[in-house]
């Protein structure tokens, strides 16, 4: 005879007081060994301590203690680790061994444990069912401490750069469930999902970079889970923004104003333009040079060292033929940007030029019977230094009878100051002196020989007044009785004399 019985039985779950289902089933032949089934699930969080009570089996399965002692009530594991252990003493499942769930399931949940409770004596099998519940015992890790991207500078804004996933090995809301990205001011999180249905993130350019601006831009990618308490794991970006060339030099000043003497020496420095470029390396690397719109000139008088910015004197500088110049300089860097600047150069007169003296019209000679303001010469007078470097004061020697009369501007006069004798001085060497005001000042001197023609003013004069002389008597006729001498100081015709006698009277 067969007999069966099949008994479903609600009970009270040991450890977390939920209701369990235990369903014994009894199979019995009435000739045949009776095996008696019973099934029990629990529940347990993974990680709990060694030792700690999964359920009392006792309870749960309607067994007693002597049963399982006189049974020999021991677990079968189709696996051979043994997580959990059976008191016989007290009819309780235990902990045996630390369980984590992330090893024994990894992804897959539920997670559960299944094992026998075998009894001999008769046979009876036990299965037991226990799950392990995941604890959010994991952060969202990331694989890398730091992520680092080298991103030019005006790239167009809406460019992507895909970022690592964080991981994390708990399961349901324990696992990871979202991504921040801070600061957002320049890029921001784009949460993308896989086929599979994991996230993943992207970075996305929010405002275009500018390396003058900030070369390097420091965020953090957090990755959240949805555990209590809540667990992140966070990488650190780092943006390195590389330059482009959007910058031109540009000059320190618009314009640049030097004075310089004209004696300046050749290869004296003038003026050090300078140009700032505000990119990185080479395309902040500036060069100079002259602007092909200078005069010719200009550029043959300074040159520019095309590294330095130094404007340095190449050729003579003389205030007398250029008071100004006008120096365009250009700065260009490696990209071909470039900026302008003009350098004013004023050049100071130095008082490096002595007045000169030209000689107009000239009289050699003038007679002794000259008036007073006779003109002598007519000079023109010069100095090329400007200011007072250029003004001049023109004199004679003032023991001489002739002064300077000055006409109009740079022309002067030179006339006879006294009456004249050519008996008392014949010629004048007169020194006309020319000096300008410069500091220290300059002169001229141009000497003029003057001769003074004779005007017959000097009547001959005898050397004495009266003659006495004695002659005998029946002198011969024709014989000299004597001579007499007059002298006259003036020269030539007027000096030659001729004798008469006047008068003459006979004393007995
Ligand atoms: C004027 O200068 C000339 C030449 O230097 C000289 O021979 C002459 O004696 C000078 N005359 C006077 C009056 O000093």
């Amino acid at each position: 005879m067969r007999f069966l019985s099949s008994l479903d039985v609600r009970i009270r779950g040991a450890t977390d007081g939920e209701s369990r289902w235990l369903r014994i089933l009894l199979v019995g032949f009435a000739f045949v060994i009776t095996v008696a089934h019973g099934q029990v699930r629990y529940s347990i969080p993974e990680e709990m301590n060694k030792g700690s009570v999964v359920g009392n089996i006792v309870q749960d399965l309607g067994l007693d203690v002597k049963r399982l002692k006189s049974g020999r009530a021991r677990i079968f594991t189709e696996d051979s680790r043994e997580y959990i252990s059976l008191n016989v003493d007290k009819g309780t499942l235990i902990v045996r061994e630390r369980i984590d769930r992330e090893e024994l399931c990894a992804q897959v949940s539920p997670c559960s444990l299944h094992f026998q409770i075998i009894l001999d004596n008769p046979v009876e099998l036990h299965r037991v069912d226990v799950e392990i519940l995941d604890i959010n015992d994991h952060a969202p890790a990331f694989d890398r401490k730091e992520i680092s991207f080298e991103i030019q500078e005006l790239i167009a804004s809406g460019s992507r750069f895909s970022l690592d996933s964080a991981h994390d090995p708990d399961v349901g809301v324990n696992t990871l469930q979202r991504y921040t990205l801070n600061p957002s001011d320049h890029f921001t999180l784009k949460e993308l999902s896989r086929n599979d249905g994991r996230k993943y993130v992207e970075m996305v350019l929010k405002t275009s970079l500018d390396r003058e601006n900030q070369e390097e831009h420091n965020l953090l990618l957090t990755a959240f889970d949805g555990g209590n308490p809540q667990k992140s794991g966070t990488v650190k970006i780092t943006v390195t923004v590389l330059d482009v060339n959007d910058n031109s030099p540009v000059f320190s000043q618009p314009i640049y104003r030097v004075s310089l003497y004209e004696n300046i020496l050749k290869d004296s420095l003038v003026v050090t333009v300078s140009a700032t470029d505000k990119d990185k390396g080479s395309n902040g690397e500036v060069t100079y040079s002259f602007s092909q719109s200078n005069e010719k000139e200009t550029v043959e008088t300074f040159n520019i060292d095309s590294d330095t910015g130094d404007i340095k004197l190449k050729g003579v500088l003389d205030f007398e033929r250029y008071k100004q110049y006008e120096l365009n300089v250009e700065a260009v860097d490696e990209g071909g940007q470039t900026d302008t600047s003009k350098v004013l150069v004023d050049i100071i007169d130095v008082n490096d030029n002595s007045p000169i003296i030209n000689l107009i019209s000239f009289s050699n000679t003038i007679p002794e019977d000259s008036l007073p303001d006779t003109l002598v010469a007519m000079l023109n007078i010069k100095d090329i230094d400007s200011g007072k470097n250029g003004q001049m004061k023109c004199s004679v020697n003032s023991d001489l009878p002739f002064r300077i009369k000055a006409t109009s501007s740079n022309f002067y006069s030179l006339v006879t100051d006294r009456i004249l004798d050519r008996e008392m001085f014949s010629e004048y060497n007169i020194t006309i002196t020319a000096t300008d005001e410069g500091s220290p000042s300059l002169s001229t001197n141009k000497t003029l020989r003057l001769k003074i023609s004779d005007v017959n003013d000097n009547a001959p004069v005898f050397q004495r007044h009266s003659y006495t002389a004695y002659v005998m008597e029946n002198n011969s006729p024709g014989v000299s009785i004597f001579s007499v001498t007059a002298t006259d100081r003036d020269s030539a015709n007027n000096a030659r004399i001729s004798y008469f006698l006047e008068k003459y009277s006979i004393k007995t």
